[in-house]
């Protein structure tokens, strides 16, 4: 197949972009996501900042238009993000008592997994939970400083009725080195939700990645396809764009059944969020780079 969408399709999987709404009236932009990729990420349109700015004022304007897209072209949608720390407004941040934070976040949950209900294949429901470093613990934020460890898993209760054919995800970053405590505090939230029947499907591998994936990539897909989960590398981008690196983590995900798609975090190098990393696969002027052929080659299987 000729395109990174339809490459991944022939073994079942997806290859999205990460999309800012307000650049789909960029002609260039547009003509490589429309041909390339088949899955689509709101960038940031689907955030609580944007979503609920104040409480129970929803505004779905941004969202809509990329939701809008993705089903006009008949591109996958994947939902991010439903309950995280950052791009909270402050009126969230604000509230000390539980039983009104534990209402918010399910009354969030219900209305922006609601509204996209039966359009999401995946949603990260929680985002970056996880401190860095060595702790392998819960970061502070006001979901967990007021409702405790649980919040998590009343936020995947919630997402499951809010919409039961989503695939619900929880998505972190360093969380790709196996050997990293931050992985492993994962791997045991994860592996809890199993044993326990908590609803969990996929674990979302940000995979910001600096020059090169960890070593241990391959074994960290695979030992949390183990736990029964879908796994997805969710926000792809590897500094410099290293048409070996890209060809490394793209096998990986292909060397694992249950590794179901990838995303690339922006279409564009001038679209990524890393400044001059120039992580992508598309240059600024819209021109395939190494890295495109190494990864078509690979999602190939030649
Ligand atoms: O839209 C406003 C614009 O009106 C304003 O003039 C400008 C001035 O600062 O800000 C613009 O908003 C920015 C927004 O991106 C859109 O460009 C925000 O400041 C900026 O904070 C925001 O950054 C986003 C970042 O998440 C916020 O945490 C990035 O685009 C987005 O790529 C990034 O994505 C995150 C994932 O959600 C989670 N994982 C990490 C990843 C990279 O940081």
């Amino acid at each position: 197949a000729s395109t990174l969408g339809a490459a991944a399709a022939q073994s079942g999987r997806y290859f999205g972009a990460a999309v800012a709404g307000g650049k789909l009236g960029d002609s260039q932009y547009t003509t490589i996501l429309n041909r390339e990729f088949n899955s689509i990420t709101a960038e940031n349109e689907m955030k609580w900042d944007h979503t609920e700015p104040s409480r129970n004022n929803f505004t779905f304007g941004s969202a809509d238009r990329i939701a809008n897209h993705a089903r006009s072209q008949g591109k996958q949608l994947r939902g991010h993000t439903l309950v995280w720390h950052s791009q909270l407004p402050d009126w969230v941040k604000a509230i000390g008592d539980a039983n009104t934070l534990r209402s918010v976040m399910n009354n969030h949950i219900n209305q922006v997994a609601g509204r996209y209900r039966g359009q999401i294949h995946s949603w990260d429901v929680v985002n970056e939970a996880f401190e860095d470093g060595g702790s392998g613990a819960l970061r502070s934020s006001v979901f967990r400083n007021v409702l405790g460890t649980g919040f998590l898993e009343e936020a995947f209760r919630t997402a499951r009725t809010a919409d039961p054919a989503a695939k619900l995800c929880y998505n972190d970053y360093n969380i790709e080195d196996w050997n990293a405590a931050k992985t492993q505090g994962v791997y045991r939230l994860v592996r809890d939700f199993k044993a326990r029947g908590v609803p969990i499907d996929c674990v979302g591998l940000q995979s910001h990645f600096g020059n090169n994936p960890p070593g241990s990539f391959q074994t960290t897909v695979a030992s949390f396809a183990a736990l029964g989960v879908d796994v997805q590398l969710t926000e792809l981008d590897i500094s410099q764009a290293s048409p070996t690196a890209y060809a490394t983590t793209v096998r990986a995900c292909m060397n694992v059944a249950r590794c179901t798609g990838i995303t690339t975090w922006g279409v564009r190098d001038s679209d990524s969020w890393r400044g001059n990393d120039n992580p992508l696969l598309f240059d600024r002027s819209g021109n395939k780079k190494p890295a495109y052929d190494a990864v078509l080659t690979v999602l190939n299987g030649t």
